[in-house]
């Protein structure tokens, strides 16, 4: 048997979030989650740290530890998505506030210090928000770039366009400079964008599997899925709504279910038109560094089968 994976959760739950964490928290033998980061995106701060704590009370997982970081972008005004999460973030679920505390200590820190504190190459950064509290790790620590095994991140959009302006996808949108900084840092990036998860869609067929495993945690997530697809049904008319950052733990998974190729990837951080869009090299026009594997195709099927799957495990 091989070691579980460590990794660290970066996010700002979010529905979507919530459903990546279960996701890590259902699959014990594969995962150690050494601590989960959260970050102003979806709700503000307060609301994403939370939510964070909510999640791994849920899941009777008090034991992990959660750590909140940057409460704004690196160096533009927040934009939020209460019109998709709902205020609170997680609407859906009537859950009770968190018991747990947050972490002493800022997130930025808790990641400098895992990062230097585990074996070289053994730590994964699974970041499903703004890359805000990576960008200042990296800034305020640069010799942990090298440290880090991969960094499995939900962003972006290429063929898809973007889902908060035509050109961008929220997470880079609201921290274009900080995802710059990571896009060139060097550290090896599994970009998971709106080419992928617009493929899965939280089908009715597919949340009743989720809904027939009974347990608290499958219930409140169902509650939180058939809250946080109504935006996207609506604005694209599709049978459910994009579940977006499970595929970074899926990933982690089962690795087969996703497609896509080596590219360069370049972020606009200038342009007010097309600010925080993903530029993806995907046809290789130009002799730009290779710095991301960026997916482009998923097995749907199999994806809803591992997230009904592990949930059952939870
Ligand atoms: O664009 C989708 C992404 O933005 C998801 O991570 C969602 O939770 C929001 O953070
Ligand atoms: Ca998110």
């Amino acid at each position: 048997m091989t070691e579980p994976r460590k990794i660290i959760i970066d996010t700002d739950p979010g529905q979507d979030d919530a459903a990546a964490i279960l996701l890590a928290f259902g699959s014990r033998d594969e995962i150690e989650v050494l601590g989960i980061t959260t970050v102003a995106g979806n709700v503000p701060l307060r609301l994403t740290s939370r939510n964070g704590r909510i999640i791994c009370e849920l899941c009777n997982r008090r034991d992990v530890k959660v750590f909140a970081g940057a409460d704004a972008p690196i160096k533009r005004k927040l934009v939020t998505a209460e019109h998709v999460h709902g205020k609170t973030g997680l609407d859906g679920p009537d859950l009770p506030e968190p018991t747990m505390e947050l972490q002493p200590g800022h997130a930025v820190d808790f990641i400098i210090d895992t990062l230097r504190g585990q074996p070289e190459g053994t730590v994964t950064l699974c970041t499903l928000g703004p890359l805000t509290n990576i960008a200042l790790a990296f800034q305020k620590a640069p010799d942990i770039v090298g440290r880090v095994r991969e960094l499995v991140m939900m962003g972006g959009g290429f063929f898809e366009g973007g889902n908060i302006t035509p050109a961008a996808e929220f997470n880079i949108y609201v921290d274009p400079e900080a995802a710059d900084i990571v896009f060139r840092a060097g550290v090896p990036i599994v970009m998971m964008p709106l080419d992928v998860t617009h493929k899965l869609l939280t089908r009715k067929d597919r949340v009743a599997r989720i809904a027939a495993l009974g347990t608290p945690p499958a219930k409140a997530m169902v509650e939180m899925l058939e809250f946080f697809e109504r935006f996207d049904i609506e604005k694209y008319g599709s049978d459910g709504g994009p579940l977006h950052d499970p595929t970074v733990i899926a990933y982690l998974l089962k690795p087969e279910l996703f497609k896509g190729r080596d590219c360069n990837v370049e972020i606009e951080v200038t342009s007010e038109l097309t600010v925080g869009m993903t530029v993806v090299d995907w046809w290789g026009v130009t002799d730009r560094k290779q710095n991301a594997k960026v997916m482009r195709d998923v097995d749907a099927d199999g994806f809803f089968a591992l997230l009904t799957e592990r949930f059952a495990r939870i």
